[in-house]
């Protein structure tokens, strides 16, 4: 309550100061901005983009170029990503001699843009978010877009000078180790440079530049992005995003994970949605892993890093460290050969860090050339030439190690016999890492040369502020900051926003209290029962507690960090979660119209409503499928997990539960158990075959059908005397009526809901009913993707209805 209390203080305070001073595109010259003043901050004349210092850790600032219409702002680029400075006497200034500098406590100046000019210059931020540095006629002495970070926006070109590195992590915002960049060749790349190795991993390095249509000849190197989605490089390289040709707010970003990804602005959800990426298969990004380790890819589990057997993690939390031998490194040395053994890893593959290729005529011949080489040799990769010769490559590293089920080579892992019969178990740890990180502490402290101002900043810290309250009322000063130009903004919104924009976790107490002791129940769903509750800040949430509490604390943490990242205006939005002993609660916002199934039969829903919640969910399960970084399956798509909201639009719930609830060996994909819901499930599950993305496409077309028919897909498995497959009745009954009816407006009215009494559009419901029938092919492959049905059902989304 105290803290309450002190929000609605912080909140006026800042409305406060937000009205009382007008923003500037413009920092003249001997001016600077301090790290202290909140209202030291450049707003582009559009208020579309901001240039201040944005806390990267405890007491650690960036000064940064902010996108600030999202939700949370988009630090777009910053100068001193990898020396934050203190967040007592920094400053950024323009000094009279043209020289842009930020200086730390103390005057150390931590970054400049080296630059001198004899009259007088102005910093300013466009409208296109570049930072440049002016002369009074006009002229361009330095800009932001000439040294980016990771990020490309329209208009900026990518050049011989210009490269994008990806940050460390989703959080960490220091330069990470994946590059985009022109090579001397000419052509574009993308290199992972560790700190020890590096290599190119895009174009595919067995690749000719020429197969791939990519040109080594202009020497211009010049790659540009316009905001319409089209991206055109000298080399030949162009793509253009999904919504191409689509004006809106759009960046290029080198993503912490290795991949390259074009994410677009959604104005309604003040999201950003990923309309492109570069790399279709997570593990082929070099270094993803880290050293004596495997990635996995699986389509039910995400991306995922498994250390070798014999090895262990270095850190949970940067698999970029890999694995150590739990072994003596004596144990290679050369005169214990005999103790060592080779253990089978099939369809694996382990890319570079070859000592040579040797050709021979066996396996021994290639084991033993291993073991000869000593501790310089940590496997062989062996692989079928031609008649009775085969490769040996000898492994000098256990590097970009990979599951590859199409490769033909085998890879012989070498270790001492007493590891290679013990039984111990590989671990597994899922990799899965969204665009919108949580916020983990770095600790970073100075002591101002002669001064204690730090000390003096830590006590006033102290008194009850958090790091997590400080960075959200950051967030929330952006916010203000842009919302003081529309007063109607109340201040009900406001607190909303500081909400919605952090992620928690909560004690078992607090929830326990939310839900007056777990009275409300208002649903049972996958794992759990659902609770509706009133946090402390007066939001109504619905509190899952979870049945098992199988998973240790890391794991679920770790789930965690990748539920609550998803963001997507289809599905629905997690606030946070509470992880105690055997307790394990996930917090929701509460949709107030309950589920589609709640709604279906109770005439609440129009025909146009029923169509928005067909596309609604489509796209929402797209996005769970193809647009985050990796892969999740719903597995249990069903109209019990559509909710709607006060506007009757659907957020898809209960996804990444598969995750959380199921976590078996190594990522097998022939799950032990049955999943999903009679009449819903897809003929994969039954018949024990590949579970893949088009699980959830075969259950969103039965909930399609039942939408637009009003039967249940049990109401007419009952009604029919089952033989042969139960869940298709359903589907035989309408694929019937369309074969036997003469015109679609006859096939149409048997089939559709009869509450819906005539009122709807004949032209939308055929659209819809033929693409749930692609959607219920009895053959996966058949079937199309949710980014597909979303697509072709938007087309059809704006009609009128006629009435
Ligand atoms: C080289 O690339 C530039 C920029 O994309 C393009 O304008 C130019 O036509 C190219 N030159 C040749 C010879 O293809
Ligand atoms: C590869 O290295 C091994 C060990 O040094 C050596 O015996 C073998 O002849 C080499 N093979 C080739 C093709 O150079
Ligand atoms: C961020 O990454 C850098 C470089 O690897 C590292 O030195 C720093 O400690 C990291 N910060 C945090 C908070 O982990």
């Amino acid at each position: 309550m105290q803290c309450r209390a002190m929000h609605i203080t912080i909140f006026l305070l800042l409305l406060f100061i937000s009205t009382s001073f007008a923003a500037t595109d413009t920092l003249s010259e001997g001016s600077s901005l301090s790290v202290e003043k909140q209202s030291d901050i450049l707003v582009s004349s559009n208020g579309d983009f901001s240039a201040s210092f944005f806390q990267v850790g405890e007491n650690a600032f960036c000064f940064s170029v902010c996108f600030t219409r999202s939700k949370r702002p988009t630090v777009l680029w910053m100068a001193n990503r990898d020396e934050p400075v203190n967040g007592k006497g920094s400053f950024l200034s323009l000094w009279k001699d043209g020289n842009l500098v930020l200086t730390d406590a103390g005057g150390t100046v931590m970054w400049s843009t080296a630059t001198s000019f004899p009259s007088e210059l102005h910093l300013k931020l466009r409208n296109n978010g570049n930072l440049v540095l002016l002369t009074s006629q006009g002229t361009i002495i330095w800009q932001s877009f000439e040294s980016p970070t990771d990020t490309l926006l329209p208009t900026q070109p990518l050049t011989e000078q210009v490269s994008l590195v990806s940050s460390r992590s989703a959080t960490n915002h220091s330069s990470g180790f994946y590059k985009l960049y022109f090579d001397n060749d000419n052509v574009l790349r993308l290199l992972y440079k560790g700190t020890t190795f590096s290599s190119v991993y895009w174009p595919a390095p067995w690749q000719l530049p020429i197969d791939i249509g990519r040109s080594t000849y202009n020497v211009t190197k010049t790659a540009l992005l316009d905001s319409f989605g089209l991206f055109t490089s000298s080399d030949g390289f162009q793509f253009r995003s999904t919504d191409y040709p689509k004006k809106v707010y759009r960046r290029l970003k080198m993503d912490s994970d290795g991949n390259l990804r074009l994410y677009s602005f959604i104005e309604e959800s003040k999201t950003w949605e990923v309309t492109w990426q570069l790399l279709s298969q997570p593990c082929t990004v070099h270094g993803i892993c880290g050293p004596n380790s495997m990635c996995n890819h699986d389509p039910v589990i995400g991306r995922s890093c498994f250390c070798l057997k014999g090895f262990k993690v270095k850190d949970p939390n940067d698999w970029t460290l890999g694995c150590e031998p739990e072994f003596p490194s004596s144990d290679f040395s050369c005169n214990s050969a005999e103790s060592l053994g080779f253990l089978h890893l099939r369809t694996s593959e382990w890319y570079g860090y070859d000592w040579n290729v040797t050709r021979v005529s066996s396996l021994k011949e290639c084991q033993n050339l291993c073991l000869a080489l000593c501790d310089k040799c940590v496997g062989v990769q062996f692989k079928f030439n031609e008649v009775s010769t085969y490769n040996c490559f000898l492994k000098t590293m256990a590097f970009n190690g990979r599951d590859t089920p199409n490769f033909d080579g085998e890879i012989y892992l070498k270790l001492p016999n007493a590891i290679l019969s013990s039984s111990t178990k590989t671990l597994k740890h899922s990799l899965m890492n969204c665009p919108v990180g949580l916020s983990h502490p770095l600790k970073r402290f100075y002591q101002a040369p002669g001064k204690n101002s730090t000390l003096s900043f830590l006590v006033w810290f102290a008194c009850g502020f958090g790091l997590f309250e400080f960075s959200a009322i950051f967030l929330v000063w952006f916010f203000l900051f842009r919302t003081s130009k529309h007063p109607a903004d109340t201040l009900d919104q406001q607190r909303h926003l500081l909400s919605a924009t952090v992620f928690q976790r909560f004690t078992y107490a607090e929830l326990k209290t939310a839900t007056k002791g777990f009275k409300e129940e208002v649903g049972q769903g996958a794992g759990g029962v659902v609770y509706k509750g009133t946090l402390h800040d007066n939001r109504v949430a619905a509190i899952k507690r979870l049945n098992e509490a199988t998973q240790v604390e890391a794991e679920f943490l770790a789930e965690m960090s990748t539920i609550g990242m998803l963001n997507h205006m289809n599905l629905i939005d997690m606030w946070g979660y509470c992880v105690e002993g055997k307790h394990r609660l996930l917090v929701y916002e509460y949709m107030e119209h309950g589920s589609l199934a709640d709604n279906l039969f109770t005439n609440a829903l129009d025909w146009k409503k029923r169509f928005n919640v067909a596309v609604g969910t489509a796209k929402g399960l797209a996005y769970l499928h193809e647009e985050c970084l990796e892969w999740i399956l719903h597995c249990d798509v069903k109209p019990q997990n559509i909710l709607l909201d006060s506007d009757f639009h659907p957020k898809v719930a209960d996804f990444g539960l598969s995750k959380l609830l199921n976590r078996d060996e190594r990522g097998n994909s022939s799950f032990s158990r049955i999943r999903g819901t009679r009449g819903y499930m897809a003929p994969e599950w039954v018949y024990n075959l590949r579970i893949t993305a088009k699980v959830d496409v075969y259950s969103y077309g039965i909930v399609v059908l039942e939408m637009v028919s009003g039967r249940s897909p049990m109401e007419i498995q009952s009604l029919e005397n089952s033989r042969g497959i139960e869940q298709h009745r359903l589907v035989t009954w309408i694929r019937d009526k369309i074969k036997h009816a003469t015109t679609r407006e006859f096939w149409i009215e048997e089939i559709i809901d009869p509450s819906l009494e005539g009122n709807y559009d004949v032209s939308q419901v055929e659209a819809l009913v033929k693409v749930a029938l692609q959607c219920v092919k009895d053959d996966m492959n058949e079937r199309p993707s949710m980014s597909q049905v979303a697509e072709m059902l938007q087309s059809h989304q704006h009609k009128l209805l006629p009435l």
